[in-house]
């Protein structure tokens, strides 16, 4: 843990739903000059993933590969934009039973594995003032530098 109390230890990633991938990868490239660091499909999820590193932390672009996908729902439901943000934490499992003791609605119950190694549990916008929370606990294996 950090010298503070604070479960967050880092912005890991903000997430941006998007209909064309390759379209937001370009805009990001030709406008920012943003290159893609992480490209991942994640049937699970249904989703097709994005990161492009900014500093010590990514913009996540993702989009549905299936229409039962909850990014699918997101997208006709609110349109493009950002779905949800992602914070770094130590301890995926530790940081999920401190929000479900204080009484917090929680959408996974166990921690799960997520893209790149890492683990990761979402926290439901309901009672996090309509934001999508994920906790994200990087891979065992590496140190908690983003880039592998
Ligand atoms: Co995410």
């Amino acid at each position: 843990m950090a010298t503070n109390d604070s479960l967050l230890t880092n912005i890991d990633h903000v997430a941006i739903a998007v209909y064309d991938i390759d379209a937001a990868v370009a805009y990001y490239d030709d406008t920012f000059g943003c290159t893609v660091t992480h490209r991942e499909r994640i049937d699970s999820d249904g989703v097709e993933e994005v990161l492009i590193r900014v500093a010590d932390s990514y913009i996540q672009l993702v989009t549905p590969t299936r229409d039962d996908s909850p990014v699918a729902k997101f997208l006709a439901k609110r349109g493009e934009g950002i779905h949800h943000v992602g914070y770094r934490v130590t301890s995926v499992a530790q940081a999920l039973e401190q929000i479900k003791a204080q009484g917090h609605q929680v959408i996974d119950e166990v921690p799960r594995p997520g893209s790149r190694g890492t683990t990761v549990a979402f926290v439901h916008p309901k009672t996090a003032f309509g934001t999508l929370i994920e906790l994200v606990e990087e891979g065992k294996a590496s140190s908690s530098q983003p880039s592998r």
